[in-house]
Parts: C-alpha cells; structure tokens; sequence
C-alpha cells in the first residue's frame, strides 16, 4: 500500500491540533505506520523543503518550521498521497474548502499548521528523510478487511 509524509507543524502542535489531526486520516482509514516528536533543526527545515529555495519566502518558512516541536508522521493506505493532500486543503488556508483541514483550522498561508508530501517521489523522499527504515512499522489492523473487502 502507498504511504505518505505528514507532519503537523509548530503552529499545529502549540495550537493544541494534533489529535485532531490525526483523528481526520485515521477516522478516512488510513493506517499510522511512523510517529514522532522533534524539533527540526534550521539545517533539516531546508532539506525538508529545499524545493522552495528559490521562492522568497523559503528563510521565514523553515524559520518557522524549526520554530518548535513538529509531529513527524508516516500514514499508509490505498491513494493515500492525494487523497491527504484533499484532507489538507489547499496551501492558502483562505483558498482551502471548509472540511479541510486547513480550511476548518488555519487562517493564513505562513501558520497552514500541516504538511504533506505532493506525489511519489517526494513521498519517498520525505520518508526517507524524516525516518530510518526500522522506524517504519509494518502491521496489519482488523479494519482493512472492513475498509477494503477481500476476496
Ligand atoms: P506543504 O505541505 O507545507 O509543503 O505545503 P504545500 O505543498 O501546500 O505548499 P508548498 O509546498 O508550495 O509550500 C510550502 C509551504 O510554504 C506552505 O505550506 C506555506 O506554509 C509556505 N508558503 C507557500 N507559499 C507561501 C507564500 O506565498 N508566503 C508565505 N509566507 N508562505 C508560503
Ligand atoms: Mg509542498
């Protein structure tokens, strides 16, 4: 199954967001496989998000995201990668639909209180990133029959 990197922000986690955050993927059924608690360092913000070292908001936004303690996730299951993405909302909490994560909870672009990786490649990368492989738990829950049917 397709896993994805989820992280819930300083902002999210000193806003007391976390649980429901969390709640919204695992209640969608998506299974929680990696979780952490860390404060990145200024140096691991800009890895993290070194696509945007261009763009000239890139020193603000890893100086926020180093800010304080970021809940750093893995969470697996089928299209899991867009559909977080559709759960998260769109990057402008003003442009995000209500029922959004960032829609229901965030007010604007700097503080949107969650990321996720937006394809594949950045998933694996992420991934890899943020976790070392043995950090990654495989498991099955009761549920996926439930979620996904077989046979
Ligand atoms: P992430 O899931 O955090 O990667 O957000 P995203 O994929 O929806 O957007 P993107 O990767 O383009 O930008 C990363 C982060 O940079 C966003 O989540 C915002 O916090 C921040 N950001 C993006 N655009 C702006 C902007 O115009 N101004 C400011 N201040 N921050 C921005
Ligand atoms: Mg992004």
């Amino acid at each position: 199954l397709e896993r994805t990197f989820i992280a819930i922000k300083p902002d999210g986690v000193q806003r007391g967001l976390i649980s429901e955050i969390m709640s919204r993927f695992e209640r969608k059924g998506f299974k929680l496989v990696a979780i952490k608690i860390t404060v990145p360092s200024k140096d691991f913000a800009q890895k993290h998000y070194h696509d945007l070292k261009t763009r000239a908001f890139f020193d603000v936004l890893c100086d926020v995201f180093s800010s304080g303690p970021v809940i750093a996730m893995v969470w697996e299951g089928e299209g899991v990668i867009k559909y977080g993405r559709k759960l998260i909302g769109a990057t402008d909490p003003q442009k995000s639909e209500p029922g959004t994560i960032r829609g229901d909870l965030a007010v604007v672009v700097g503080r949107n209180i969650i990321h996720g990786s937006d394809g594949p490649e950045t998933a694996k990368d992420e991934i890899n990133l943020w976790f070392k492989p043995e950090e990654l738990v495989n498991y099955s829950s009761n549920a996926e029959k439930w979620l996904y049917g077989v046979n």
